[in-house]
């Protein structure tokens, strides 16, 4: 019983901000499409696109730029300006240490900084049980929304309910 009350009230935080007025509650892209039976003329249109709610400073560009990266990956992007990334970050449990300059929801994952889309199509397709969310902290130049002449290689950090990280993708 107690069990079950620790896990709620951790799920409570994001929860609290899915629920904020005009965010789709929606768990878009987790759920497998059954498979198809038809051959030509099949209707795959209907496929709806995962959605990712972004939480970023109004005067942001480089947010603002990965907000357009996301959509053109496919993903149907609400953005809340706010000027404490820092504090939604934190309620939504991003280690201080992957913290970038916006934080999103996708699905039940956190991704902060400009983490790559296909990779949180790729976290949302796994649904791992362990996984907490994706990071690319700080904003390494050559990232999505930081284009560069002069890339860097940078890596994208996975957390966990236990607390650990593992790096899920290096680019
Ligand atoms: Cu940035
Ligand atoms: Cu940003």
């Amino acid at each position: 019983m107690r069990r079950r009350e620790a896990v709620a009230r951790l799920a409570a935080g994001a929860a609290a901000l899915l629920a904020a007025p005009g965010v789709a509650l929606t768990q878009g892209g987790t759920r497998a499409a059954p498979p198809s039976r038809g051959t030509a003329g099949t209707a795959r249109g209907a496929t709806p696109r995962p959605a990712v709610t972004v939480y970023k400073s109004e005067s942001c560009g480089c947010c603002t730029d990965w907000v357009k990266h996301m959509e053109r990956e496919g993903f149907a992007v609400v953005v809340r300006n706010t000027e404490d990334v820092d504090g939604v970050a934190a309620q939504v449990g991003v280690p201080d240490q992957l913290r970038s300059c916006h934080v999103a929801l996708a699905g039940r994952y956190v991704v902060s900084g400009h983490v790559p889309g296909d990779l949180v199509r790729q976290l949302l397709r796994e649904a791992g049980g362990q996984a907490m969310g994706l990071a690319v902290p700080g904003m390494p130049a050559g990232t999505p929304g930081m284009e560069s002449p002069r890339p860097e290689r940078y890596q994208v950090i996975e957390w966990r309910r236990d607390g650990t990280t593992r790096v899920y993708a290096s680019r």
